[in-house]
């Protein structure tokens, strides 16, 4: 197997995505709102000192700077280096050694069968071509090694959340497909095929309650996550539309707090682990 070389329209689309995810403030989320998903799949996943990693759309790190913890030997690549920075010093604070490096998913830079293990954190779940970027992960993972994978939920609130953005959003290019797909667990099993075995998938929820309200969870993801970011930047110059996007967001949050003082809410996600067979 080798990794599929990408079109002109590709590497457009790639680019669009990659400035997007540079736009905000993605570290903060990682640290502030989302950082115990990595050590959980760093678990979930059985790394161990020695390890060669692969965390795959790793952004800041999330995953890799926890596996490189255990003394697993680890690679964080991305779409997108402008989130090394941030990456770096993270490791830096952990007193670890982290590879950052530069690739897409759906073409990792990697020879067959590198890695004893392969994750991503709410990462290749943002590749639009899933079957490609599937193949990706198993080719790169040595036989016996293990496919780690935490994605957001298509019914959970950040699926949601992409589902209220849609109508405000351009359409996809053809062939893309939905990000919160992958944490369905069937979706994924399809995609892996009968390329694994010994899979094991479990539903779990992260609660967040750093905001005071839902409007105060939308102001604020309205200026740190690039997704978010990017459909307000094309509604720019239509006050409704951005007003109605203000409106459904809010309803989102509302319709997720549990909280009665503060905004609480349960972030559902899908940890699925793998082995690739021999
Ligand atoms: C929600 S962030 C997750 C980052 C990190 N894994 C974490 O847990 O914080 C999604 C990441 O996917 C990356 N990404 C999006 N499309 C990608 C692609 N085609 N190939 C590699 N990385 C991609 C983005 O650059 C971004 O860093």
């Amino acid at each position: 197997m080798t990794a599929t070389v990408p079109t002109t329209d590709d590497r457009a689309l790639k680019a669009r995505h990659r400035a997007m995810w540079a736009l905000g403030d993605y570290p903060a989320v990682a640290i502030d709102v989302i950082p115990e998903l990595g050590p959980e799949l760093v678990a979930a996943s059985g790394v161990r000192a020695g390890d060669r990693v692969l965390d795959v759309a790793a952004g800041t790190g999330n995953a890799a700077v926890p596996a490189a913890l255990t003394g697993a030997r680890v690679v964080a690549s991305d779409l997108t280096p402008e989130l090394f920075v941030a990456g770096r010093e993270f490791a830096a604070r952990h007193g670890v050694q982290v590879d950052f490096e530069e690739g897409d998913a759906e073409a990792l830079p990697y020879q067959d069968r590198t890695f004893d293990v392969v994750l991503s954190c709410v990462g290749v779940m943002f590749a639009p071509h899933h079957q490609q970027a599937a193949d990706e992960l198993v080719r790169v993972c040595r036989p016996g090694g293990t496919i780690g994978l935490l994605s957001w939920t298509p019914t959970g609130f950040v699926g949601e959340l992409f589902k209220t953005m849609r109508p405000y959003a351009p359409p996809p290019p053809a062939g893309a497909q939905p990000p919160p797909l992958w944490g369905d667990e069937d979706h994924v099993r399809a995609l892996l095929g009968d390329r694994v075995t010994d899979v094991v998938a479990q539903r779990q929820t992260l609660t967040t309650d750093l905001f005071p309200s839902p409007e105060a969870w939308r102001e604020y993801w309205k200026t740190v996550y690039g997704p978010t970011i990017a459909v307000y930047r094309g509604l720019a110059d239509d006050a409704e539309r951005v007003a109605a996007l203000d409106r459904d967001l809010t309803a989102l949050a509302a319709r997720f707090d549990r909280g009665t003082d503060t905004t609480v809410m349960d972030w559902e996600y899908l940890v699925l682990t793998a082995r690739k067979r021999h």
